[in-house]
């Protein structure tokens, strides 16, 4: 099942860490790669050598010790596995990982990494309801965290309720389906643009727009855990790139044109969830333009619409489209669709609370040229991500196995 997977089981304090033992030894039965950090406190539950034993490999504690494979330890393992989970998952843990602070290895780790991430929480039923732990929840399943259970039943300290940990076959069952039947997209190389183009007026000035390229970045994320070979043609933002992802930046619109074109030919879907400027400066001053106390007249040219230069163009590709839009989303997002030829335009309203340029979260709906309509409720980006690839299976005739 887990073959080639490189899995970080972590541990924190709880009753239930000893469950992790067996979740060790279940991945490795099944060829899973597994490494393990512990919490200080989880030591004081299970043993670091009983699970370095099942493991096979060193299990990671302490911050500052002595580096075991290699150097910036807790970094070149956030980036060589290809997800974490956390069983049990602690309220404490599951604070730090919504504040993101980061004390400790795994939480370090939890940090740094940009793979899927599980948490299997395990805690007394009064805690895991206290609206602290449901609001960090909330925060982390909005940021795309998978969050496992947790069941209900008898508790070690002698009560009944939820908060016990999901059974280590749950967990590890859910890891295998999220691994095996994710990998719908493989042999599948998918283009994505995110952000906002910048058009220079001057040597430090340029027209700009408020995308942040989060939703390009979750797309470009949710198809590389599906195994698309995934391109995301980046207009300049602060975002890291998600891990496995071959990240191109461009600054204007007509970079974006050439680099998106240059490609075309070679993908087998593009999705276009950048905010591309319809218009740049006619004349691109060399030096800083200087004020002096009267008007100023910017002349602008149109550049071009690359989705609507795709739409000419393609043969079997699919394309995606988003519309951006502030009045009349239906109509206007239909219209786009039709006039760019695309085969899904996700719409957007971006004048609604939770939807659009520089949030977390956006609100969308799908609509295909056939009429169909899906409607979505706030949901994370990554989330829209996700149920974008689910759509684009379809597209593709790509069969999606549970
Ligand atoms: O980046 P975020 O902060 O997360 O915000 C996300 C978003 C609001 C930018 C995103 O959800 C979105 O709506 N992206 C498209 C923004 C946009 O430019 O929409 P539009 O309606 O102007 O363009 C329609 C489509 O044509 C888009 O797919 C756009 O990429 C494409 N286009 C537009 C102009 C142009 N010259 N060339 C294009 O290819």
């Amino acid at each position: 099942m887990f073959a080639g997977k490189k899995i970080l089981v972590g541990v924190t304090g709880g009753i239930a860490a000893y469950k992790a033992a067996e979740m060790i030894s279940r991945l490795r039965k099944q060829h899973a790669e597994v490494h393990v950090a512990m919490t200080k406190a989880a030591t004081e539950f299970i043993a670091p050598l009983t699970l370095q034993s099942l493991a096979a490999n060193p299990v990671h504690v302490e911050l500052f010790e002595e580096p075991k494979l290699w150097n910036v330890e807790h970094i070149s393992l956030a980036e060589y596995i290809d997800a974490v989970v956390v069983a049990p998952a602690t309220a404490n843990i599951l604070t730090k990982m919504a504040i993101g602070l980061a004390d400790d290895f795994l939480s370090t780790v939890l940090l740094a990494t940009r793979v899927p991430i599980f948490v299997a929480p395990a805690m007394n039923h009064a805690m895991y309801h206290h609206p602290a732990t449901q609001a960090n929840l909330a925060i982390l399943k909005e940021r795309g965290i998978y969050v496992l259970g947790p069941n209900t039943g008898f508790q070690a300290c002698g009560t009944d309720g939820d908060g016990r940990m999901s059974e280590p076959v749950e967990i590890v069952e859910a890891l295998a389906r999220f691994f095996v039947s994710r990998d719908w997209l493989k042999g599948k190389r998918v283009l994505v643009t995110a952000g906002g183009t910048q058009e220079p007026l001057d040597p430090v000035r340029y027209l700009g727009n408020r995308s942040s390229g989060r939703m390009g970045y979750a797309i470009a994320q949710a198809l590389q855990e599906t195994g698309a070979e995934t391109i995301l043609l980046s207009a300049p933002t602060d975002l890291p790139t998600p891990s496995g992802v071959t990240r191109i930046s461009v600054q204007t619109a007509l970079e974006m044109y050439d680099a998106v074109l240059a490609r075309f030919l070679e993908v087998d879907v593009v999705v276009m969830a950048a905010a591309v400027a319809d218009y740049r400066p006619a004349v691109q001053a060399e030096q800083k333009i200087k004020k002096d106390g009267t008007n100023c007249t910017l002349e602008l040219v149109p550049n071009p619409d690359i989705l609507a230069e795709l739409g000419r163009r393609k043969t079997t590709q699919i394309l995606i489209g988003f519309a951006a839009e502030t009045e009349n989303l239906l109509a206007n997002a239909q219209s786009k669709m039709q006039r760019k030829n695309v085969n899904l335009i996700v719409a957007n309203d971006v004048t609604k609370p939770g939807a659009g340029f520089g949030c977390t979260t956006n609100i969308v709906s799908f609509l295909f040229p056939d009429g169909r309509k899906i409607d979505f409720p706030q949901l994370s980006k990554l989330e829209v991500g996700r149920l974008l690839v689910r759509e684009l299976t379809s597209l593709l005739e790509v069969e999606i196995k549970e």
